[in-house]
């Protein structure tokens, strides 16, 4: 069982480092760990955030770990040679086109949300985002007009093939919870979202089980905030999906909590290949400091075991032994507590016995 370990840039160093502590902790038989540089680490060291030698060990790997990457003194490069350029090459080159981002409250921390504890309260939900198309892949660029202008342009696309692969995903994800399916688009405006809801309508056809209700993104946004619990699960395209997973993390308290899978077609011996990375980023305003939570990196390796390795029993373990961190108090400063990075780990370390 390979695991490749690429922290990256910012606190990814910091939280992937409680992370491996935790999955060190399980002690599990025919582990092995692989480390990899990514972002601007790798930028620095090889002169590509996605040099070719990490790129070989993610396909040699069943599965990675992937912390987070970005660094502001970056941010004059082209494009192609910035951080973030590690993850969307390792989505796109892996194929990983289903993104797996559950949110859920977790008991006791209903007052830490940015919502009212008993809006708060029922927050279970998981957003099924798609993540190798979109505009995040279309056609870019920069030109002159005829006027001298400068004009941007990124065109948003989708096949019919990319949105029935994810709709699948997203309609299985549905059985196995409660059964709600909510697609989000914006088809009284976007072809991309009409062709969205189109074929999410056809392939329901193949899911009688499951309820599949339409909503345009500017109301699921208000809706979030209004009434979250009556969401179950969300599927939406890949920049609605970025936008509103992070909306999602405040509801749920902080988005130091909130953990993904990033899943596509290959199985190995162990179980579905994929990527495991917390829904934030290198937070640079933090870094260095031992101030960032660790919850969401730790729970992206419960993610790992559970789809990459099928160990439900070991995925669960850490689950519930991050809830009890976090009821009994291990709090960070997002949360209004005062633990920091290793503290935050110590407590789940403890927890798990
Ligand atoms: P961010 O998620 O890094 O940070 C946003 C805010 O949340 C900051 O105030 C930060 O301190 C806080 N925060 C984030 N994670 C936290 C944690 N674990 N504990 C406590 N507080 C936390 O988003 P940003 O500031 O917009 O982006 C910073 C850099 O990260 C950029 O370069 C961006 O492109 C990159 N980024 C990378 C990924 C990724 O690697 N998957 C994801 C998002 C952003
Ligand atoms: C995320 C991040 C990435 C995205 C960036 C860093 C490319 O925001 O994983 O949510 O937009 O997908
Ligand atoms: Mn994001």
């Amino acid at each position: 069982m390979k695991i490749a370990i690429l922290p990256g840039d910012g606190i990814g160093p910091e939280i992937m480092a409680e992370a491996v502590r935790v999955l060190r902790a399980l002690d599990l038989p025919g582990v092995e760990l692989h480390d990899g540089l990514v972002g601007a680490a790798a930028w620095r060291a090889h002169g590509h955030p996605l040099p070719p030698e990490t790129l070989a060990l993610m396909r040699e790997c069943d599965a990675i770990l992937f912390g987070a990457v970005g660094d502001p003194a970056c941010d004059g490069l082209e494009r192609h040679l910035r951080p973030e350029q590690a993850v969307l090459g390792m989505r796109k080159e892996l194929e990983l086109f289903a993104n797996l981002r559950p949110a859920k409250v977790f008991p006791g921390l209903e007052a830490h949300s940015s919502l009212r504890p008993e809006v708060a309260g029922a927050i279970d939900l998981m957003i099924v985002r798609e993540l190798n198309g979109d505009v995040y892949f279309g056609k870019k660029g920069m030109r002159t007009t005829a006027e001298g202008q400068r004009e941007g342009y990124d065109i948003m696309s989708y096949s019919g093939s990319e949105v029935r692969r994810i709709a699948h995903v997203a309609f299985r994800t549905a059985q196995g919870r409660s059964g709600k399916l909510c697609s989000v688009d914006k088809a009284n405006v976007l072809e991309t979202s009409q062709l969205w809801r189109d074929v999410m309508i056809e392939v329901g056809a193949e899911y009688p089980d499951v309820t599949l209700e339409h909503m345009y993104v500017d109301n699921a946004a208000m809706q979030l905030v209004r009434a979250p619990g009556k969401f179950d699960t969300i599927v939406t395209g890949n920049l609605f999906g970025d936008i509103l997973s992070d909306q999602a993390s405040m509801c749920v308290g902080s988005i130091g909590l909130l953990a993904s899978a990033s899943l596509g077609a290959e199985q190995t011996a162990f179980g579905t290949k994929g990527a495991y990375e917390p829904i934030h980023g290198s937070a640079p305003d933090i870094a260095g400091k031992g101030l960032a939570n660790p919850v969401a990196m730790i729970l992206s390796a419960a993610m790992m075991l559970r789809h990459s390795f099928s160990l439900e029993a070991e995925a669960a373990r850490i689950e519930a032994a991050v809830a009890s961190a976090l009821n009994a108090g291990a709090l960070g400063a997002d949360l209004g507590g005062d633990m920091g990075t290793v503290a935050i780990g110590d407590a789940v370390l403890a927890a798990l016995g």
